[in-house]
């Protein structure tokens, strides 16, 4: 068994699926941030990297992948729930962010506690309401697992697991995971336009959202409080309990708006589940306050017909290529089942 899923490995990496470049910068994007000379991609860390994304030997009980809770069919979020659900059916206390374009971000988290993207995973594993692991028992059970003495040695050379080669391998495949072919990309590249109400969704996204959702990341990787109130079960303050400055009340990670019409539901607890309730709340529910963030400070007027507009050109932010990637679906072929691990 274990030689065929082996084999079945090998044609894998034969069958071509990754012949094109693994990371490119999109025309007339900035250049990425994170250090790729530190961790340079290749074909066989990006492939570990996706099967340990997939497998749920990494957590305590085998339950739990990372794509339980970042789907690739929802742009790497989760969408039946608000917030998170882990090991055990424990429920975190934030909405799972959608990953892509992960090589440009400078901090990771939504109050930003995790600035650099090889220390990411490490949270998840450890958390009790996630996947309650530790990286030693990982690395053990990883390292009596044949297939994965298989994969470690052709990433690394030789078969050892560690723990950095766990976290740099998960990096390398989520650094792949670069979503930059929806319409909005094509109608700037020439190939298609938009229709009169998605270019008069874009005008008024460039009046009313641009300074803190800036193209073309749709993001400006910065921290704000977008006037949401308080949650008060959740009493999450965001970014001030990190630096415990009082400015930074419910200051959040800018979040992308690129697939957003995939990753519902929306904010950092999950609590809008549509569109048109994140366009009410700009509209009519921003909650005034010290913190508030200056850009929504004056009241944003839109009119019925606007408020479709708008929410016409978000559409244009999907990007079904990226979303339907074969090369970033679970790996079929790979099977590590509790019966392989000790
Ligand atoms: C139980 C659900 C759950 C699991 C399992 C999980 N995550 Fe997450 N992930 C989340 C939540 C919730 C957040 C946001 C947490 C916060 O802001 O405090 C997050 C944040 C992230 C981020 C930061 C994204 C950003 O834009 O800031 C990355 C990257 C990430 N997870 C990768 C992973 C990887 C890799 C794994 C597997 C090792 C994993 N996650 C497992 C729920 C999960
Ligand atoms: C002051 C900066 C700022 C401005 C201006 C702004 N946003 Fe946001 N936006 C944020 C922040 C911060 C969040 C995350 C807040 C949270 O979860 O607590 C967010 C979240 C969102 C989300 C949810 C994303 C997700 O993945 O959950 C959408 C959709 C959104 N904004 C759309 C818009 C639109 C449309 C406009 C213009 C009408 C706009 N935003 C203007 C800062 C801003």
């Amino acid at each position: 068994m274990k030689n065929i899923i082996v084999i079945l490995i090998a044609l894998l990496f034969c069958s071509g699926i990754f012949k094109e470049k693994f990371f490119e910068t999109p025309q007339d994007w900035p250049q990425p941030f994170y250090d790729f000379k530190k961790n340079p991609l290749k074909k066989e860390k990006i492939l570990l990297g996706r099967v340990l994304f997939y497998d749920n030997a990494l957590s305590q009980n085998n339950s739990i992948s990372c794509a339980s809770c970042h789907s690739p069919y929802s742009a790497f979020t989760h969408i039946d729930h608000a917030l998170s659900h882990g090991i055990f059916d424990r429920i975190g206390t934030r909405n799972s962010p959608a990953l892509m374009n992960l090589a440009w971000q400078k901090a990771f988290m939504w109050d930003g506690s995790v600035n650099h993207l090889d220390m990411q995973a490490l949270a998840p594993i450890t958390h009790t309401a996630e996947m309650n692991f530790s990286m030693d028992s990982l690395v053990l059970r990883l390292q009596s697992n044949s297939t994965y003495n298989f994969l470690f040695q052709q990433a690394y050379g030789d078969p050892s697991v560690t723990g950095e080669r766990i976290l740099k391998s998960l990096s390398q495949f989520m650094l792949t995971l670069v979503s930059s072919n929806a319409k909005y990309d094509e109608v700037k590249r020439g190939k298609t336009t938009f229709t009169d109400q998605e270019l008069n969704g874009y005008r008024l996204f460039k009046e009313n959202c641009n300074s803190c959702h800036t193209e073309p990341l749709f993001t400006n990787g910065s921290f704000a409080n977008n006037g949401l109130g308080i949650d008060e079960t959740l009493n999450d303050f965001g970014k001030m309990k990190l630096s415990g400055k009082k400015e930074d009340s419910l200051h959040f990670k800018i979040p992308t708006l690129r697939n957003i019409e995939y990753s519902h539901p929306y904010m950092h607890d999950g609590r809008f589940k549509k569109l048109s309730e994140v366009i009410n709340h700009y509209t009519s529910q921003i909650r005034q306050g010290n913190s508030l963030s200056y850009e929504l400070r004056n009241k944003i007027a839109l009119s019925a017909n606007e408020k479709v507009d708008l929410i016409a050109f978000l559409l244009t932010l999907s990007d079904k290529k990226f979303v339907f990637n074969p090369a970033f679906q679970p790996p079929k072929k790979i099977n590590t089942s509790p019966k392989d691990l000790k």
